[in-house]
């Protein structure tokens, strides 16, 4: 079952790949989030070597060659996203696998000082898994950082000035979304609480750093905010986190 999703969703992937070329992408952890640049969330990163889960088209993997990092890594579901991470790395050299982050395809263990993704973690379909990987290819005292749909967010509309839930917050399931992007492609995703990630790290073996419900990001100071029910708007993100980023150590 859970394989059969991964493989419809690489084929989905694949198709809408371009929407996604470097949109959610270092320095910026999703959208109108704080950056981090504003956050500090990685400190130094020269020398280290680092590993993206979900790394798209290689944008975020860019930001971190150009702060010194020593040894670029990245999985990713799509060979459309792999390709173009090749193309943006090139002379890089990054070590690129076309891979689900919830499997085992033998990338190094106890190897990595930084693990991160930027608004993939949430589209694997097995978290338990995905999380012990990623604790197994930090070196000990290594830093797993990612950013997400602050879980509530998702779930939040709004109409004529009100904000409100739509649907039950504690019903965990898989949803499919039809037509992404308005292409011809259906991508599974399960829905999941806050405390599921929570608990999910702290089953891997990791211990929770830093939890950050991310306010909007300054660079948005002069945009206007009107009201609108679009998934991202502005409008909800003022006044409900819409990006939740995590910052866990391994132990
Ligand atoms: C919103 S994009 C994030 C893009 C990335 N941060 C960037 O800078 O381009 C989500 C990415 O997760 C990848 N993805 C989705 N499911 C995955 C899975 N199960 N395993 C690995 N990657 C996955 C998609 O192919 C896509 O590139």
């Amino acid at each position: 079952m859970v394989s059969e999703q991964i493989k419809r969703n690489r084929q989905s992937w694949n198709v809408v790949a371009h929407h996604f070329h470097g949109v959610d992408a270092l320095p910026r952890y999703g959208p109108f989030a704080q950056t981090e640049e504003e956050l500090g969330l990685f400190g130094e990163v020269k020398d280290k070597k680092v590993l993206e889960i979900g790394c798209g088209s290689g944008h975020s993997l860019h930001y971190m060659r150009e702060k010194g990092a020593s040894e670029l890594w990245g999985v990713d579901l799509s060979d459309e996203q792999i390709k173009a991470a090749k193309e943006m790395l090139q002379e890089a050299e990054g070590k690129l696998f076309c891979a689900p982050m919830e499997e085992e395809i033998g990338l190094p263990k106890e190897y990595f000082d930084y693990v991160y993704s930027i608004y993939a973690i949430g589209w694997t379909m097995d978290l338990s898994s995905t999380f012990k990987l990623i604790h197994s290819y930090l070196k000990k005292g290594g830093v797993f950082i990612f950013s997400w749909d602050h879980p509530v967010y998702a779930h939040l509309k709004s109409q004529n000035g009100r904000i409100y839930l739509d649907n039950s917050y504690l019903k965990e399931e898989v949803q499919i979304y039809e037509n992404f992007k308005g292409e011809n492609a259906s991508l599974f995703i399960r829905n999941r609480m806050f405390s599921t990630y929570i608990n999910e790290l702290i089953h891997a073996g990791f211990a929770i750093d830093k939890v950050i419900e991310s306010d909007v990001s300054k660079d948005h100071d002069s945009m206007d905010e009107e009201e609108s029910d679009r998934y991202y708007s502005l409008y909800k993100a003022r006044r409900f986190p819409a990006t939740m980023m995590i910052r866990a150590v391994k132990k």
